[in-house]
């Protein structure tokens, strides 16, 4: 028997605009995991039990389209493992679907990584993140990697596609207040749309992109400076260009509104939008506080969260 895990993540700074090519900041969040158990069988062949989707099938008879599939064929193509070895894999994962925090990822990263402990392989990290890459492609459409990316390295990363992750300083841990919408927003759906309007109007999204990565650097600047209370503000000017992207949506305003009232300093959507989850930036004190405002403007559920250095 082995198992393999894997974080939930966060974008700090950056969604959208990284699909092309800007610069964006996320962190792993360790307070929500996928888990992978995988165990012998005793008959031939795999079988994949996914409990919180309700779904148990034998791969043999998945569409190759199913992302759990794909990853597993990719996976088990990777380590040489011939398909027909008896093999049970047992999928829970605390990471709500379609939410912005890396569901997906999250739950084929720790396919990979439990296939690889019960092989006892040791596959590299960033083996890991391309392997789990292709199947984000069935998930998003057009993704940047930058899930992959940090699920399989679970550490502060600045990421382009060009240039892939390098690690950022966190001088001074901060809280943050996650929120969800209660609204399942697909990414692929949201990354569609903006691929639409980028085609329409090239120059207009273009500079758009540009603004957001020049906030990321601020970003970046102020969390290597330890200058934590620059943070809120940046969220709301990133928040400002994700709305001018139409990938915001009523409910998130009015979540993020409510923090605000309640003393927080700034926040924004996080990931995809469109639903999904918001995040805020809270000092310690205030987080009970805006937690409680959340809940009563209608966040379906609300976590706080520390972000660090590794
Ligand atoms: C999804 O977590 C972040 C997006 O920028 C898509 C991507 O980077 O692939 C919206």
């Amino acid at each position: 028997m082995a198992i393999g895990s894997a974080s939930g993540k966060i974008i700090l700074f950056g969604e959208h605009a990284v699909v092309y090519g800007r610069p964006a900041l996320a962190v792993p969040l360790n307070d929500l995991r996928a888990r992978v158990r995988v165990q012998a069988r005793a008959d031939p062949g795999v079988v994949i039990c996914a409990r919180d989707l309700g779904r148990t099938f034998a791969l043999e008879t998945a569409p190759p389209t199913d992302p759990l599939a794909a990853i597993t064929y990719i996976t088990l193509a990777e380590l040489n493992v011939p398909l027909s070895t008896g093999l049970e894999l047992v999928i829970e994962s605390e990471i709500p679907l379609a939410s912005g925090l890396g569901s997906g990822a999250a739950v084929s990263t720790a396919i990979v990584r439990a296939l690889d402990a019960y092989f006892e392989r040791a596959l590299p990290a960033e083996r890991v993140s391309a392997l789990v890459y292709e199947t984000e492609k069935m998930y998003h459409g057009t993704p940047s990697g930058i899930d992959n990316t940090v699920i399989a390295l679970e550490r502060a990363i600045h990421f382009t596609r060009q240039t892939g992750a390098r690690a950022i300083t966190i001088a001074r841990p901060f809280c943050l207040v996650i929120a969800h919408t209660g609204i399942a927003s697909p990414t692929k759906r949201a990354v569609g749309d903006v691929r639409r309007g980028w085609e329409k109007d090239p120059a207009r999204y273009d500079k758009i992109f540009d603004e957001v990565g020049a906030l990321v650097n601020r970003a970046e600047s102020a969390l290597a400076r330890g200058a934590n209370e620059e943070l809120g503000a940046l969220m709301d000017q990133n928040q400002e260009l994700l709305r001018t992207l139409d990938v915001s949506s009523p409910e998130i305003e009015n979540l993020l509104t409510a923090a605000r009232r309640a003393g927080a300093p700034g926040g924004k959507l996080s990931g995809g939008g469109r639903g999904g989850n918001v995040i805020v930036y809270v000092g310690p004190a205030d987080a009970e506080a805006i937690q409680r405002a959340l809940l009563a403007a209608g966040a379906a559920k609300v976590l706080q969260t520390t972000v660090r250095n590794e």
